[in-house]
C-alpha cells in the first residue's frame, strides 16, 4: 500500500507500483483534468505538482509517491477561489481546444511558485515545454504576466 497526499488529503492506492501516476489520478481517484497526450513525457498535457514541483504524471511511477504530496488542476483552486493563474487564463481566453490547458495551468503555477516575477524568456522558456496545437503561446504568456501583476 502507498500513502500519499492527493490535494491536500491524504490517500492510498494498492495498485501495481510502476503504474503511471496519470492513469492512478484518472481510473482510481476519476481526476480527469489531467490530461493524457502522448504518455511519453514529451507534451507535458499531463503535468501536475509532485511537492510544489511541475512533474510529467505519465512518467511518474507510483512507487515513487509515498508520503509526497501531489496537486491536480482539480486542486489548484476552487470554484469560488480561482488560482491566479486560473483567473488570469479566464480573463485572457487562453483556451482554444484546451486539451493541453490543465499541464499549462500547473507548469505555470508552478513557475510562478518558484519564481514570482519571470522574464519573458524566462516565461518561454518554462513553458516551451508543454505543447499546444492550438498555438496558444502569445495568450499563455499575456495569461501569465496577468498573473504575476494580480499577485503582487
Ligand atoms: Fe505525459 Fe505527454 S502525456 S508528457
Amino acid at each position: 500500500m502507498i500513502k500519499f497526499f492527493l490535494n491536500g488529503k491524504e490517500v492510498s492506492t494498492e495498485v501495481a507500483g510502476d503504474m503511471p501516476l496519470l492513469w492512478l489520478l484518472r481510473d482510481s481517484f476519476k481526476l480527469t483534468g489531467t490530461k493524457f497526450g502522448c504518455g511519453i513525457g514529451q507534451c507535458g498535457a499531463c503535468t501536475v505538482h509532485i511537492d510544489g514541483e511541475a512533474m510529467r504524471s505519465c512518467l511518474m511511477p507510483v512507487s515513487t509517491l509515498a508520503g509526497r504530496a501531489v496537486t491536480t488542476i482539480e486542486g489548484l483552486g476552487t470554484e469560488e477561489h480561482l488560482h491566479p493563474v486560473q483567473q488570469a487564463w479566464v480573463e485572457q481566453e487562453v483556451s482554444q481546444c484546451g486539451y493541453c490547458q490543465s499541464g499549462q495551468i500547473m507548469a505555470a503555477s508552478a513557475l510562478l511558485a518558484n519564481k514570482p516575477n519571470p522574464g519573458e524568456q524566462e516565461i518561454d522558456q518554462a513553458m516551451s515545454a508543454i505543447i499546444c496545437k492550438c498555438g496558444s503561446y502569445p495568450r499563455i504568456r499575456k495569461a501569465i504576466e496577468l498573473a504575476v501583476k494580480a499577485q503582487s
